[in-house]
């Protein structure tokens, strides 16, 4: 079986190469990655010469291309996760949002019409559902409300791709996940910024008053239920992904000051994120009881094996807080 994974260098999706190509020896992967600022060929360097793998520096907004790499590597399933994924650089400046999330989806969805092929996971995201009170949960038949230019582009993106379904058949399933954390997270995120700049002796800006509400998973818990998905999922078909394990970014940012022993006087109030989603958590019986997908990796475990990674790694998160690694990438690679 031969796989193409779009967006395969950034941080989810390389845990999603590197978990298929451990536990599924008969899959092929076929990794599609325009390497703008948050895909990361480091992220795999140990993978590089495996036969079952490549790369293609190819933007899915690119049709030609898209379509000229069908021709070339006809595939059976196509796991789209390529996307501009910060809500803050969404509030800057929405276009390449559009652009990658809306547009590059309907190139590949189009492109996978045409060339047949079978299965189609849109990666998507549970801020598609806007923002909850203090109570409830979003369920797979939550209206959509994004609030965000980030969230709304992901919104389009899950209408095409069920579209997709209803109009020509097409094998489609939406997975709707809450935030990730784990090694490889680009450290402009809540978690991986907060670490890196304990390690660096900077301090931690908390938006408005640190009571914002998310549900955290550990990405490779995350990576799991979507190759559960791809296998046994139905078609037409949305599953949410979550952990059921909500905290507020204050609680978060006292529980990493415990563990990399700072004091709380690192924490420090800034200005809010406009528009800042209050409350995100996600119902996920549906993926538990249809598919027997559970989390494994507990928030403590996870959370003290993502610290002690980011400690153990400043060699792959220096440079990027530096900028080097664009400079690097830009010799090597050419213009991101
Ligand atoms: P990321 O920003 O770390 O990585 C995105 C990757 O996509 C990068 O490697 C980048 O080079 C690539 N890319 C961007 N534009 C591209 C284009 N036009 N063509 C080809 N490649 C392109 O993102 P992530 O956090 O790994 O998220 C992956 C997916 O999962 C996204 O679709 C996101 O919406 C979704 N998601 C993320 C989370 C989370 O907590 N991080 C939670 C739920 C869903
Ligand atoms: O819910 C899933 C989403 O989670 C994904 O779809 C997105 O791709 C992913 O980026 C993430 O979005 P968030 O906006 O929730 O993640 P972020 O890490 O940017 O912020 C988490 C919370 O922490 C949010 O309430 C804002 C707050 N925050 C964030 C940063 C970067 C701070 O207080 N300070 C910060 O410096």
């Amino acid at each position: 079986m031969r796989v193409m994974i779009t967006g395969g260098l950034g941080f989810i999706g390389s845990h999603l190469v590197r978990w298929i190509l451990q536990h599924e020896p008969e899959v092929d992967i076929i990794n599609v990655d325009a390497l703008t600022y948050a895909g990361n060929p480091a992220n795999l360097r140990d993978l590089e010469e495996d036969p079952r793998y490549q790369w293609h520096r190819v933007s899915i907004t690119d049709e030609a291309a898209i379509d000229q790499l069908l021709s070339s590597y006809p595939v059976d399933a196509i796991m789209h996760l390529a996307a501009e994924s910060h809500v803050d650089r969404s509030i800057q400046s929405g276009m390449p949002f559009v652009q990658t999330n809306v547009m590059g989806t309907q190139v590949l969805l189009e492109a996978a019409r045409r060339h047949r092929v079978g299965r189609f996971i849109q990666v998507s995201t549970d801020e598609v559902y806007g923002s909850l009170g203090p109570t409830g949960y979003f369920s797979e038949d939550s209206p959509l409300a994004p609030n965000s230019p980030y969230s709304a582009s992901k919104a389009g993106a899950d209408w095409l791709a069920l579209a997709a379904f209803h109009t020509y058949g097409q094998e489609v399933m939406v997975t709707r996940c809450s935030n990730n954390y784990g090694p490889y997270q680009f450290p402009e995120k809540l978690i991986p910024l907060f670490v890196t700049n304990g390690l660096e002796g900077k301090p931690w800006p908390l938006y408005g008053d640190g009571l914002n509400i998310r549900d955290w998973l550990h990405v490779v818990d995350h990576v799991r239920a979507l190759w559960m998905v791809l296998q046994s999922g139905q078609p037409g078909q949305v599953y949410n992904i979550g952990g059921h394990n909500e905290h507020t970014n204050r609680q978060i940012a006292q529980t990493l000051a415990e563990l990399m022993q700072l004091p709380s006087s690192i924490i420090v109030p800034v200005p809010d994120r406009l528009g800042h989603d209050r409350r995100y958590a996600i119902d996920a019986q549906k993926i538990r009881r249809e598919l027997g997908w559970e989390p494994e990796i507990s928030w403590m475990q996870g959370l003290s094996g993502t610290v002690a990674w980011y400690h153990a790694h400043s060699d792959w998160w220096q440079p990027i807080k530096s900028g080097a690694y664009l400079e690097y990438y830009r010799t090597q690679y050419g213009d991101l």
